[in-house]
């Protein structure tokens, strides 16, 4: 269990309408510094909104975000987008989509272009694709795109990420180097919210779950969610969902 007394976000009676539709309704949770939030729900149910609200790229119609890292500031963020629109003729080689992720942050707090560089080629090592810096982006299958975005948002050196079904399309040995990848990253104290539709990785992996279907239906320990819940949330049967360690079975 990860996680500290330092409160990273707030979230209060967050509500958002989108051309007249309600998309989440009154949306309130918290999120510890340090701690690894899973968020689930079904396809539409405000996942993605949430994170981009969050983001500050779409504005609340009612309620609060507030952010505060380990020394009340505003943390930085890191973003891993659910769905990337690269065209074929996109000219950017893997190495500069990477710098990229630096831009505004190491012209602040670096020290010039050769320590960007040896991020850059760090990283892209870290996400297993230290052989691909020179590739274009679109030459990438999707599986590795997904773990060049996520070397993209750890460039900034992020206090918070948010991660947008990162595992989508990866396949079982991605898939493992990318839950090792997330134990280090929990292990250096970063504070995680992911989104993920599968279930087995959010119970072995995260603190807390928030299940999201417009309205936030469950909060809590990953390992007090119970098959009810999900159910509720998702409705449909929870035998859909293959679970990693057995959830219990809500009151008859
Ligand atoms: N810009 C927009 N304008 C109007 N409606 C939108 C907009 N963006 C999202 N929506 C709607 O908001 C709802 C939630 O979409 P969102 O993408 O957040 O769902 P999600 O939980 O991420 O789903 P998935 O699991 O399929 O990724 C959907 O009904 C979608 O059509
Ligand atoms: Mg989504």
């Amino acid at each position: 269990m990860h996680g500290s007394d330092c409160t990273a976000l707030t979230v209060t009676a967050l509500t958002l309408d989108l051309a007249g539709r309600r998309i989440l309704a009154n949306v309130s949770f918290a999120v510890r510094a340090g701690e690894f939030l899973g968020l689930i729900g079904p396809n539409g149910g405000g996942k993605t909104t949430l994170l981009r609200t969050l983001l500050g790229l779409v504005p609340p119609t009612h309620g609060t975000i507030s952010w505060a890292d380990r020394n009340c500031g505003r943390p930085r963020l890191g973003y891993v987008p659910q769905r990337v629109s690269a065209d074929a003729h996109f000219p950017l080689e893997c190495r500069e989509l990477v710098l990229q992720g630096a831009a505004g942050f190491l012209a602040r707090f670096g020290s010039g272009r050769g320590e960007s560089q040896r991020r850059c080629d760090e990283l892209l090592a870290r996400v297993g694709l230290r052989g691909q810096a020179a590739t274009p982006f679109v030459h990438l299958s999707g599986g590795q795109q997904r773990r060049l975005l996520l070397a993209r948002a750890l460039m900034r050196r992020p206090d918070v990420l948010l991660l947008d079904e990162p595992t989508a399309g990866v396949d079982a040995e991605g898939q493992d180097r990318f839950c090792a990848l997330l134990r280090e990253l929990t292990g250096e104290g970063l504070t995680l919210i992911l989104v993920s539709h599968d279930l087995p990785l959010i119970t072995a992996h995260a603190d807390r779950i928030a299940c999201l279907n417009v309205t936030l239906h469950w909060h809590g320990r990953a390992g007090e969610l119970d098959a009810g819940t999900v159910q509720a949330a998702y409705r449909c049967e929870l035998q859909r969902y293959q679970l990693r360690h057995p959830i219990s079975e809500p009151p008859a």
